[in-house]
């Protein structure tokens, strides 16, 4: 038996199309799924007889065959579910390969539950990399954008597998790059999803200005499709589609409760900006927004206590967009700088350039914004204080105010527009209030100091 070259573990939806993407680069891939009786029986077996592709590929569902069909040191990509069935996975793998062998988790991990994992395994002999991988179900099959870290020197002998499979940015080179040690590929992939949150919800609050206004569906799929042109991006694009898409003539949009969930890495980017102390204010605006969405009960409880508004507002479709690209500078200027600051805080000299380039292509957050940063971004300059973005925003802040006064007029909830303007008349007061809540704070500590006497008041 001819050997594989690298290994796939787990074929679910993004394990079968990163399969797919290894084969159709050419790569001697070995496949392997578990098998659960009645549940899960020949997933490898199967999925290979679909795809000529895979006419090479090795499959099993036995993992001491699989993990021997691969070509020394081996090379597994997980394709599971990020938290404890990694580890899991990972504690069974382990019992059968050997020193150097390299495990490549590609899924959503926590970037510190990527460090730990790293020790572990060093510590058994064994080379654990973290990679964030964007896209979703068609980039893994038709090229993701790849955000890579660890050991520097084990990350070569996987690269040109990451390289051949990741999708290609305006100058043909790969959107896949070696972020830096440890798990920082997860971490600035937890960013991506960060700004990911907010991208989406910008577009929502956009929603709800116009849709305050009576605009049907198609009304407001027309006004997003004009914006494509000079404020494009692949969540604006599918916006549209999902704006026209009807199901035996109902708007599927209409039918769909208006609850969102998120599956953590929010949450975690949140946790993040809270530790590290960079006031990247706007992605908790979105995470918070669809925590809020989800108390469906309370809110219409809510609406039928308080006076609600009648008056539509009178926003402009021009008005709008300017906002929504002042927002969308300010959101990615916050996670560029989060993205700075944490590397500094590890000493994981990311290069802040790279990271946009790698994001023109293949993820989720791919837009003509971001091709903009990836030729001007300055390293060491805020994106707030670098051309053309100061300049975006000075022309854009007039609308920018006037779609905030009428959301305010109209009492919209649109979060995330309401912190991007936040944050920007915070982050341009030289002269702020914070003396006064340092007075307070050395008046108060004097008095906790006397902890007795507050007690018996
Ligand atoms: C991607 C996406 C993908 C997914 C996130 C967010 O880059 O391919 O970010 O990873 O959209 O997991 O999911 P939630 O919105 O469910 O948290």
């Amino acid at each position: 038996m001819i050997r594989a070259e690298i290994g796939v573990l787990g074929l679910g939806v993004m394990g079968k199309n990163l399969s797919r993407n290894l084969a159709n680069n050419g790569f001697r891939i070995a496949l392997y799924n578990r098998h659960v009786e009645g549940v899960e029986e020949n997933v490898a077996s199967d999925f290979k007889s679909k795809h000529p592709e895979l006419k090479k590929a090795l499959d099993f569902d036995n993992l001491s065959a699989f993990v021997q069909s691969l070509e020394i040191p081996r090379k597994i990509i997980l394709m599971v579910n990020a938290g404890k069935v990694v580890d899991l996975v990972v504690e069974q793998l382990a019992d059968y390969l050997e020193e150097g062998d390299i495990i490549i988790d590609a899924g959503n991990s926590h970037f510190q539950e990527t460090n730990r994992r790293i020790k572990w395994l060093n510590a058994k002999r064994l080379n654990f990399i973290g990679i964030g991988v964007s896209g979703g179900e068609q980039g893994a099959l038709l090229g993701p954008s790849i955000m890579s870290s660890g050991d520097q020197a084990v990350y070569l002998k996987i690269q040109k597998y990451l390289e051949a499979i990741a999708a290609k940015d305006s100058n043909n080179k790969p959107c896949c790059v070696y972020v830096g040690p440890q798990g920082s590929g997860h971490f600035v992939k937890m960013i991506h999803n960060g700004i990911e949150y907010v991208e989406m919800q910008l577009l929502a609050d956009c929603y709800t200005v116009l849709k305050q206004q009576g605009k049907s569906n198609e009304a407001m799929a027309d006004i997003f499709e004009k914006w494509i042109e000079d404020v494009g991006s692949y969540l604006l694009s599918i916006t549209v589609e999902i704006l026209r898409k009807k199901d035996n003539n109902t708007y599927v949009l209409d039918i769909i409760l208006d609850k969102a969930t998120n599956k953590g890495t929010g949450k975690w980017a949140t946790a993040t900006i809270a530790d590290c102390g960079e006031p990247a204010t706007m992605i908790p605006s979105a995470l918070f927004a669809r925590y809020i969405s989800f108390f469906k009960e309370k809110r219409q409880q809510a609406a039928s206590l308080f006076s609600q508004n009648s008056k539509p507002n009178t926003v402009n479709s021009n008005e709008l967009k300017s906002a929504y690209q002042f927002s969308r500078i300010i959101n990615h200027h916050q996670g560029f700088s989060l993205i700075k600051r944490v590397s500094d805080q590890n000493e994981w000299g990311i290069d802040l350039n790279e990271i946009a380039r790698i994001w023109t292509e293949g993820c989720i957050i791919k837009s003509e914004l971001m091709k903009s940063i990836a030729t001007t971004m300055n390293n060491d300059k805020p994106i707030l204080f670098t051309n053309p973005w100061y300049s975006e925003i000075e022309t854009s802040y007039t609308a920018m105010r006037y779609v905030v006064l009428q959301g305010i007029e109209s009492q919209l909830h649109i979060p995330s527009m309401m912190e991007a303007i936040n944050y920007f008349h915070g982050i341009k007061t030289s002269n702020g209030s914070a003396n006064l809540i340092q007075a307070q704070r050395d008046y108060l500590v004097p008095i906790l100091m006397r902890g007795e006497m507050i007690c018996q008041v």
